[in-house]
Order: C-alpha cells, then sequence, then structure tokens
C-alpha cells in the first residue's frame, strides 16, 4: 500500500516539477480535500500505537506527543539523547489545487543546568519529493521552564505540493536533541507540534 502510494507521489511529481502553475491564493482547503488514511507515524519518540495523536482537518494538523524527549548527562546513554516522531499525513486533494505548510508552531519544555543546550526541531516534506523545510529553537542553559517557537518559511522556501491531485503524502518528523554533553544534566520535550496548511489553486 504505502509503496503504491509513494509511486503515484513520485511519479505526479517527476511529471509536474517542469510546469509552471499559474497561482493564485486561497485560505481554505478546498471542497473535496481530505484525509485519505488514518496518518502514520514512527519513531524512538513515538513509543507505542497510543502515544501520539493529531487532531484538525487538512487546514491545520495537531500533533500531540506525550514521551519525545532527549536527555543528557552523566550515567545517561548517548542514544537517549535524541528521539524523534515521524507522521505521514496522506492528503487526496482535486487536481487544481495545491497545498504547502504556511507555518509550525511547537512547543515543549526543557531543564538544562550552566552549560547546557538543547535543540527541540522539525522538517517536513513531501514523500519523493527533495526540498525539505527545517526549524530548530536552541535552548541554552541555565533553563528550567516552557518554551514555544513559530516557524514561517519564506515565499522562497515554501514547498508546495504537486499539482494533478490525486493523493501526496506529508511527511513531519519532530526531533527534540539534548546537546550531547556528559557532565551537564539537561533534558528537554517537544510536547506538540501545529502545523498549518494553505491552499492554492494550480
Ligand atoms: C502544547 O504544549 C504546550 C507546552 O507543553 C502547551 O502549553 C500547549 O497548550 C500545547 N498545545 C496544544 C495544542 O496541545
Amino acid at each position: 500500500m504505502a509503496a503504491q502510494f509513494l509511486f503515484k507521489v513520485v511519479s505526479s511529481y517527476a511529471l509536474l516539477v517542469s510546469a509552471t502553475p499559474i497561482t493564485s491564493s486561497i485560505a481554505a482547503a478546498p471542497p473535496g480535500a481530505s484525509m485519505a488514511q488514518p496518518p502514520i507515524f514512527a519513531g524512538s519518540g513515538c513509543a507505542g500505537d497510543t502515544d501520539a495523536s493529531w487532531s484538525g482537518g487538512v487546514d491545520s494538523l495537531t500533533l500531540v506527543y506525550p514521551v519525545l524527549s532527549g536527555k543528557t548527562g552523566p550515567g545517561i546513554s548517548i542514544s537517549d539523547s535524541r528521539h524523534n516522531c515521524q507522521f505521514v499525513f496522506d492528503i487526496a486533494y482535486p487536481d487544481n489545487y495545491q497545498y504547502s505548510v504556511s507555518s509550525v508552531s511547537y512547543a515543549g519544555a526543557a531543564s538544562l543546568d550552566a552549560g547546557g543546550t538543547a535543540t527541540p526541531s522539525g522538517l517536513s516534506y513531501f514523500s519523493g519529493g527533495t526540498p525539505q523545510i527545517t526549524w530548530s529553537t536552541t535552548l541554552t542553559g541555565p533553563y528550567n521552564g516552557g518554551y514555544s517557537a513559530v516557524y514561517t518559511p519564506s515565499a522562497a522556501d515554501t514547498v508546495w505540493s504537486p499539482c494533478g491531485g490525486g493523493d501526496s503524502l506529508l511527511d513531519v518528523n519532530s526531533v527534540a536533541l539534548a546537546n550531547r554533553n556528559a557532565q551537564v544534566a539537561g533534558s528537554v520535550t517537544v510536547s506538540n507540534a501545529t502545523v498549518s496548511l494553505q491552499w492554492r489553486t494550480c
């Protein structure tokens, strides 16, 4: 199933990168745009089927990560310093529309002794397409509390889904990284991310 979707996305992407769509911006998802399959997710920071969830329609996706964290410090293994959780959204839409990520807001908490840093981050791309967008924030110890950040891609950085309709697989990967330092205790979480989508006609 996944391989079929991937093939479809790869072939429509290849066909359409050379086309120059005449575009006009619209705010809302078009009629007929829908989540074609329930989202899937995987990664060391998802920790099981029941530990990640999403809400929202095809304009805004809220991803919740109850166990996504990274830790570092005395006695903590290097593999605990970074965990990730990646969602794949199968979004179907009519052939005269395309969409892109317009902003990502993400939030969590960190506890860092002096000298420690942490980097909550993420990236998004369409399966089969190479351009991706990335976001990150660096937190510097001493730090103890919540954080929230918003990433808004510039027009040049914005990556649009292929025209031509069908399915697109939107991948969103979130990463909690406590920058490795065996002497300094630190931890960071990503508790949620809200991915806003914008739509336009091809
Ligand atoms: C996201 O997490 C932050 C901090 O943990 C919290 O304040 C906020 O309400 C959460 N937002 C959503 C949409 O769950």
